[in-house]
């Protein structure tokens, strides 16, 4: 099959690419390094021509809804014009998050359903190197501040990716589809995960300070809305301290 994964030489896409070609498909990486642009739609033709399915891992935050929503919803009107599957990667827990990129995902969904084209749709929850940078974020020396108990059940890069990949290179569903959420093996608080971070480089045990919620979106994290209820989720791949384990002694990126 021929696979076209947006954000392909992202840290999910890549992934998926790498997968797809392992598998013996032809995996095309597409974003604005390969001259398709979701802010402008340019290159959005020439980047579907002969696609079987759409992996779509591009996405930039930092341009508000210019990527997650209308970047999203312009490749999504292109690939239900042409009948081809539209694979996205969301986030988990995102129907009652006050943090903008939350809403922008939960509207890029909805996005999607409005294209009315064959679509699957895949929460997933925080990645590894994501969780373990918000846990480094909220680390100053050795005090890791946390509202309430917050608390993540963060998922393996890979382990995303080859659900994505499978997902692609499965039957095209008739319509907007959810698949079942993905993520990993164990839920850990926000200081769990920033005292794991900290021994992985030699460093003790950080004293955490609780920070009461104040307002929503402190509240959300407080209810730790990104783990998914018991049950609700496919729970698979490394664990984050498996994970960790594979990692230099000084964490970077995210
Ligand atoms: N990180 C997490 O914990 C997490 C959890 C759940 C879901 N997700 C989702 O996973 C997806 C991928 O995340 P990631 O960490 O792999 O992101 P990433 O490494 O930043 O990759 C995103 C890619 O998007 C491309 N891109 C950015 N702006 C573009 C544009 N205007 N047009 C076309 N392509 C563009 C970039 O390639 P160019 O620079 O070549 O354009 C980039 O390589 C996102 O949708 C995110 O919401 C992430």
């Amino acid at each position: 099959m021929r696979i076209v994964v947006t954000g392909g030489m992202g840290d999910l896409g890549s992934r998926v690419v790498r997968l797809l070609v392992e598998q013996g498909h032809e995996a095309v990486p597409a974003s604005r390094r390969t001259g398709l642009d979701l802010t402008t739609g340019a290159g959005l033709e020439a980047a579907l021509a002969g696609a079987d399915a759409l992996v779509h891992c591009a996405d930039d935050p930092s341009q508000g809804d210019f990527v997650t929503v209308y970047g999203t919803r312009r490749l999504a009107d292109a690939a239900a014009a042409r009948g081809v599957h539209l694979v996205h990667v969301s986030i988990v827990g995102i129907d009652d998050h006050p943090m903008a990129y939350y809403r922008r995902k939960l509207r890029a969904e909805q996005g999607i359903q409005a294209a009315g084209g064959p679509a699957t749709v895949l929460r997933a929850t925080q990645f590894h190197s994501l969780t373990a940078f918000f846990a480094r974020t909220l680390t100053k020396g050795p005090v890791t501040f946390t509202v309430g108990d917050t608390a993540f059940q963060p998922v393996d890069t890979d382990f995303v990716a080859a659900r994505l990949a499978e997902l692609a290179l499965g039957p095209r569903p008739t319509a907007y589809a959810r698949a079942t959420d993905v993520a990993g093996p164990d839920v850990l608080s926000l200081v769990e995960v920033a005292r794991l971070v900290r021994a992985h480089r030699g460093a003790s045990a950080p004293r955490a300070i609780r920070v009461p919620p104040v307002g929503r979106l402190m509240h959300a994290y407080a209810e730790s809305r990104t783990v998914p209820p018991p049950g609700s989720a496919d729970v698979g791949g490394r664990t984050f301290a498996e994970w960790l384990a594979t990692q230099p002694a000084r964490l970077t990126g995210r």
